[in-house]
């Protein structure tokens, strides 16, 4: 009889290729059940990787009759948490569910309470922990490469819950896993503006501040440039990161660009390219998972407890926009402050009309997503 870990899938569009992929890389597991509404997103599965899964369009029958052991959540962000909470009702070991992790806090804080009292793990797939670059700028700035870290500078789009989650969870990820203690920032929302049928601001900047006294400075949908990385300046260096390098300049390079390509445990840079960061991300990310499943570490490293971190610190920009105030974290606003924002009138867009900047993902004649309960 296999040993390996049962896999069901809920929701197989783009992101869940990355988890099959993942699962199938890192040699652990086998995928038993795919849910789908859609029956040609999950013959696309089976064909990109020849496997022979069982397809449900009912994702609770997919629950119900397969029993996984692991469910990835790939549904848009207004069904993390009714996935995740339906998952967990049917105790498998372990639950990946997508990023950000919900669309509100108190949904987020809902989903850890679920798999509490079944006694699933669960956990957030902010993959880019599992980078090599990303583990040797945290190993460096823990070793004190750079000195005291000062600030960080990152650069996203689209949005602050689905662009800039991966890039708070890299702050706290990059300081050793420091705490955020407050967030200051602003938006502007002219259009009616939605990702993955989340309501998204046009642009917004936010300033991160944490325990060891680091801060962060994040633009978002303001500048040409963006991408997953961060410009990090210390009291005696500087790193530039991206998803495939570093370069470090301090006392200890000669005052130059040092630049390191590390490869990962699964697949070198080399051989792989741009692919490099997702293949090597979602196997090591994989094999992570299973280790905490089957008990041989004791804390995985995109645990919940994370990944909810990372959600308070993107809500808490709107919740700034909204307070006028400097936010104190953990957040005690539970629901989404752009959304309160909106439906109160304070935040009426100017020019009306809703729009989805990731409509194109839809299938068949949808040009709007399903309901929360089945997004
Ligand atoms: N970690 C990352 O780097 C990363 C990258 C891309 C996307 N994501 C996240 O992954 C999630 C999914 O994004 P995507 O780009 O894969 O979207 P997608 O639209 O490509 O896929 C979503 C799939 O869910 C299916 N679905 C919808 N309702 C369902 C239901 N009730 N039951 C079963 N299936 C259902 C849809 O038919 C679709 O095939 C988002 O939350 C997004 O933020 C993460």
């Amino acid at each position: 009889m296999s040993t390996k870990l049962r896999v069901g899938v809920i929701g197989c569009g783009s992101i869940a290729s990355n988890h099959i992929r993942g699962y199938l890389d890192c040699g652990r597991y086998e995928i038993v059940g795919l849910a789908d509404l859609e029956e040609p997103a999950m013959v696309e599965k089976d064909t990109a990787f020849s496997i022979a899964p069982r397809h449900y369009t009912d994702a609770r029958a997919m629950l119900a009759q397969e029993r996984p052991d692991v469910v990835s959540i790939c549904t848009w962000h207004t069904g993390h948490a009714s996935w995740t909470i339906a998952a967990a009702a049917q105790r498998p070991r372990a639950i990946l569910c997508e990023k950000p992790m919900a669309d509100t806090i108190g949904r987020a804080e809902q989903m850890v309470l679920a798999c509490q009292r079944n006694g699933v793990k669960l956990g957030i797939s902010h993959q880019r922990r599992f980078l090599p670059a990303y583990t040797l700028a945290r190993d460096l700035i823990g070793q004190g490469a750079i000195g005291n870290v000062q600030t960080i500078q990152s650069f996203a789009a689209d949005g602050l819950p689905n662009y800039s989650s991966h890039q708070t969870d890299m702050y706290r990820y990059l300081l050793g896993d420091d705490e955020c203690d407050w967030v200051i920032g602003n938006v502007e929302r002219k259009t009616d503006r939605y990702e993955r049928a989340t309501r998204i601001e046009d642009c917004a900047a936010g300033v991160f501040h944490f325990c060891s006294g680091a801060l962060a400075l994040l633009l978002s949908d303001l500048t040409p440039t963006v991408y997953q990385g961060a410009l990090i300046y210390g009291s005696d260096g500087m790193i530039n990161l991206t998803t495939r390098s570093l370069q470090l300049l301090s006392r200890a390079t000669g005052g130059s660009w040092q630049l390191h390509e590390p490869d990962g445990a699964f697949y070198k840079l080399a051989d792989l390219g741009d692919e490099f960061e997702w293949r090597e991300a979602g196997a090591a990310q994989a094999a992570a998972l299973a280790d905490w499943i089957e008990g041989r570490t004791e804390h995985f490293r995109g645990a919940a407890t994370n990944g909810i971190k990372a959600l308070h610190m993107v809500h808490a920009v709107y919740e700034s926009a909204r307070m006028h105030e400097k936010v104190l974290l953990p957040m005690q606003t539970r629901q989404n402050p752009l959304d309160l924002m909106v439906d109160s009138g304070h935040l009426a867009p100017a020019r009306p009309g809703p729009y989805d900047i990731r409509a194109f993902l839809l299938r068949g004649e949808r040009m709007a997503s399903d309901s929360e309960e089945n997004s």
